[in-house]
C-alpha cells in the first residue's frame, strides 16, 4: 500500500519468536523521538478461549494462524488508520486466553504492527507501507524463548523446550519463514543492526515528510 497524506503509516515487523521483532520496533520508536508511534502487538489478538477448559488451552496451536482473531486486528488496524480510538484486547499469557480487561489506544501518527504471522494474510499485508523480516539463527532464538518463558510466562523448562520441537518449529518452517519472500527489508540479527534502523527510519521520515 503507498502511504497517502493524513493517515498514519504502517509497518509490519515479523520473524519468527525470538527474532528480535520487540528491539527492532523499539529501536524505531527511539529513533523517532518526535513523532507519535504506537507498538501494536499480534499477540494481544490472540483468540479469546474463555470458553475452554484450561487443559485445552494447553493443547491450543498458538503458532498457526488459525490461534489469531485476525478479522478483530483487522478491522482495529483499519480504525486506527481512520484515526478512530480502538479498544484493545489483552492477552493473557499464563491464562492462555484473553483476560477480561481492554486498553483504550488512541490512534497515532506511525503504527508499528509487530508479531509472527502478521505477512501471512494478505489483506493485513496490503494494509502496511513497509514490511520488515527479522532473520536470526534458531539457536538463538530458542535460547531467548526459554529467558523470556520461564521469566515472563511462568513456564517450565520442559514445556518450553516440548512446545518448541512440537509445535513452534515445525510451525515457524511451514508459516513463518515462508512469508519472507513479501517482506521489503531482511533485518539479520534485530535490534543491534544499526544499519538497517537508520534505513528504515529514514524511509519512515520521507513518507512522513510528503
Ligand atoms: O513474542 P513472540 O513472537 O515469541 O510470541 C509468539 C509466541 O507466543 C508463539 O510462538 C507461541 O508459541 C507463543 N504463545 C504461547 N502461549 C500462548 C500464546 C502464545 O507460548 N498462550
Amino acid at each position: 500500500m503507498t502511504a497517502t497524506k493524513g493517515r498514519p503509516i504502517v509497518i509490519g515487523v515479523t520473524g519468527g519468536s525470538g527474532s528480535g521483532k520487540t528491539s527492532v520496533s523499539r529501536a524505531i520508536l527511539k529513533a523517532l523521538p518526535n513523532h507519535s508511534i504506537l507498538l501494536f502487538e499480534q499477540d494481544s489478538y490472540y483468540k479469546d478461549q474463555s470458553h475452554l477448559s484450561f487443559e485445552e488451552r494447553l493443547n491450543t496451536n498458538y503458532d498457526h494462524p488459525f490461534a489469531f482473531d485476525t478479522e478483530l486486528l483487522i478491522e482495529h488496524l483499519k480504525d486506527l488508520m481512520e484515526y478512530k480510538a480502538i479498544e484493545k484486547p489483552v492477552y493473557d499469557y499464563e491464562a492462555h486466553t484473553r483476560s477480561k480487561e481492554v486498553i483504550y489506544q488512541e490512534p497515532k501518527e506511525v503504527i508499528i504492527l509487530e508479531g509472527i504471522l502478521i505477512l501471512e494474510d494478505e489483506r493485513l499485508r496490503d494494509l502496511m507501507d513497509i514490511k520488515v523480516y527479522v532473520d536470526t539463527e534458531d539457536d538463538i532464538r530458542i535460547i531467548r524463548r526459554i529467558k523470556r518463558d520461564m521469566h515472563d510466562r511462568g513456564r517450565s523448562l520442559d514445556s518450553v523446550i516440548g512446545q518448541y520441537l512440537s509445535v513452534v518449529k515445525p510451525m515457524h518452517q511451514q508459516f513463518i519463514e515462508p512469508t519472507k519472500k513479501y517482506a521489503d527489508i531482511i533485518v539479520p540479527e534485530g535490534g543491534k543492526n544499526q544499519v538497517a534502523i537508520d534505513l528504515l527510519t529514514t524511509k519512515v521520515r520521507s513518507i512522513l515528510d510528503k
